[in-house]
């Protein structure tokens, strides 16, 4: 049988990459949110709905109305309207960068974004004074500018056009962003997460390793020298 035919109507489709350093319109945004609503909902991340006391639970138990853990009801875990004002806060921090990809309709199937950000600001994304000063040690051991850095905070790719490259080329994209301002790029992921992948064929230092983050043990962090 051709391959071809056995794959989804979207592998087909021709993408064009956007790079944008300004926030793009409402729609726009609004599209990106419901692709991060969707890109996160299921494994690993399984974050589609979550209760107040911050416990997630993934798609595959959407049927769920209440927490398991606490009894409290649950919500969607990314509404767009507050997903939309979370990115286009992101997006408008210092050196702010969104970069999509996009079909002919200006569909979003992929985005990631990234800024720049001092070392104060992103010891602030760490929740224990411990991980506060491992942070920062571990960028100085290997980093030479450790004053400020560029943060390659999110990047979702929808389900049916991954695994063709297209978080890599954003990576990159965001690398040469960096690389024009004269910073590292610092990315924070799941060990098991394509990112980790993708940060590995990049040749990106591991900084954090797998159980290292004691706030979470699962994450790990990258830089780009
Ligand atoms: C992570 C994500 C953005 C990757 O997008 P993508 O366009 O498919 O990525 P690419 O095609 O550029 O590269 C994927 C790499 O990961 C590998 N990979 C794919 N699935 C994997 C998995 N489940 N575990 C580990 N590696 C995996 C691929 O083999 C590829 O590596 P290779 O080039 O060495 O073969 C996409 O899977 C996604 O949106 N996931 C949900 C949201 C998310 O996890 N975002 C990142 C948060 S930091
Ligand atoms: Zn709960």
């Amino acid at each position: 049988m051709n391959e071809s035919i056995q794959k989804p109507m979207l592998q087909q489709v021709p993408l064009q990459q956007v790079c944008y350093t300004q926030s793009p319109k409402n729609d726009k945004l609004g599209k990106i949110a419901r692709l991060y609503a969707n890109a996160f909902a299921d494994l690993p991340w399984n974050e589609y709905k979550v209760c107040q006391q911050g416990h997630y639970f993934g798609r595959q138990q959407a049927e769920l109305t209440n927490c398991t853990t606490c009894s409290q009801p649950l919500k969607i875990a990314y509404p767009e309207e507050e997903t939309v004002d979370y990115i286009a806060k992101e997006i408008t921090k210092p050196e702010g960068t969104l970069v999509t990809f996009e079909d002919e309709s200006g569909e979003v199937l992929a985005a990631g974004w990234g800024y720049a950000c001092t070392t104060e600001e992103l010891q602030a994304k760490y929740n224990s004074s411990e991980m506060k000063g491992k942070v920062v040690d571990r960028i100085k051991k290997t980093a030479e500018k450790t004053q400020r850095v560029f943060y390659l905070s999110e990047i979702m790719v929808d389900a049916a056009v991954r695994n063709r490259g297209i978080a890599t080329k954003i990576t990159k994209c965001l690398f040469e962003r960096a690389q024009a301002l004269d910073l590292n790029l610092v990315m924070r992921t799941r060990y098991d997460s394509p990112m980790a992948q993708i940060a590995k064929n990049m040749q990106m230092s591991q900084v954090i390793g797998w159980g290292e983050d004691t706030d979470n043990t699962n994450r790990v962090l990258y830089i780009k020298i």
